[in-house]
């Protein structure tokens, strides 16, 4: 029996999942920040619904000290929480709301749980996102996005963002035998959580009537789980591989949203220390 941590796992994909290895009898630690939804857990097998919001640094840190508490050891983490906003937001800890919840959680996450999945006979990591998108350029000096924001371009900034957490986790954490798996299950119909401008919203529900379903959308992303590759760090588009070099998996520009990362991470701490 497995146990798997699923973040934004209250609805489409993530939800789909944690009912699937439910049903198989493994353990399942289902985040999200909807205790309604999550209350459908609480009849359903082997599940712990933790309700937080992941947008905020320091609600990351005490899921990882919680889960790491009771679960010593955690197979497969899958990263599918996201929020989609057409206006630009700053989360209550000052940073960019779409950064903060869809590539600083993934990061927190990650590492936090790294010990946990090192002692898995088979661990994984997928992060569902959208790899091996190269454009718009990461905005290294303006990674909250205050000037020129739109939504579209904060998502893909955090998609690239996560190409890059997988190069720099898969490096890091590669003698632990991890597998890391950057996954895009292309368009599926699910609840598309986000708050969306008029045009944006008549898009989605055009992505919601013809995206496949959920069923089939998770598909490729339960047989990464299933049997994670052998490679520290590979990508997929559906069920087909995609090469995990050259532009966008760049190993200089991996080390660096690292190290601005360790230092926001820093900061914020060094602040929440400051204020007691
Ligand atoms: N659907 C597609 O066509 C598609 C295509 C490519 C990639 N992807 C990627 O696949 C992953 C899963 O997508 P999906 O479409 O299945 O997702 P979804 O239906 O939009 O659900 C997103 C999940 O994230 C949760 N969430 C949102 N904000 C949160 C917060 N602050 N704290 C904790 N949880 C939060 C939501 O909670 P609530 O239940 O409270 O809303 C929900 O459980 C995402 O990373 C997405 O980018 C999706």
């Amino acid at each position: 029996m497995k146990t798997i941590v699923i973040s934004g796992g209250t609805d489409g994909m993530g939800k789909a999942l944690a009912m699937e290895y439910l049903g198989r009898g493994d353990t399942v630690v289902v985040l999200g920040r909807d205790a309604a939804k999550g209350a459908v857990f609480g009849e359903a097998g082997r599940a712990t619904f933790i309700q937080t919001d992941l947008g905020l640094i320091a609600r990351n840190r005490e899921v990882v000290e919680r889960i790491t508490t009771t679960f010593p050891v955690v197979d497969a983490l899958v990263l599918c929480a996201r929020h989609f906003r057409s206006t630009r937001a700053e989360t209550a800890e000052g940073i960019e709301s779409t950064f903060a919840l869809e590539y600083l959680s993934r990061y927190l996450l990650s590492h936090g749980l790294a010990d946990a999945l090192g002692r898995a006979e088979r661990p994984v990591v997928v992060n569902v996102s959208g790899p091996g998108v190269t454009k718009p350029e990461i905005r290294w000096h303006d990674l909250s996005l205050t000037r020129g924001y739109d939504g579209v371009t904060a998502q893909m900034q955090a998609g690239r963002a996560n190409d890059l957490l997988g190069v720099a986790f898969a490096a890091e954490h590669a003698a632990s035998g991890i597998s890391t798996v950057l996954l895009n299950p292309g368009g599926v119909s699910t609840s598309f959580s986000g708050e969306y401008d008029a045009a944006t919203a008549a898009h989605v529900e055009a992505l919601k009537r013809y995206g496949k379903p959920v069923e089939e959308g998770i598909v490729p992303i339960i047989a990464r789980i299933d049997d994670p590759p052998a490679e520290p760090l590979s990508a997929f588009v559906e069920g087909r591989r995609i090469a995990v070099t050259g532009p966008g998996f760049e190993p200089a520009a991996a080390n660096r949203l690292a190290e601005v990362t360790r230092r926001l991470l820093a900061d914020e701490r060094r602040r929440r220390g400051s204020h007691g």
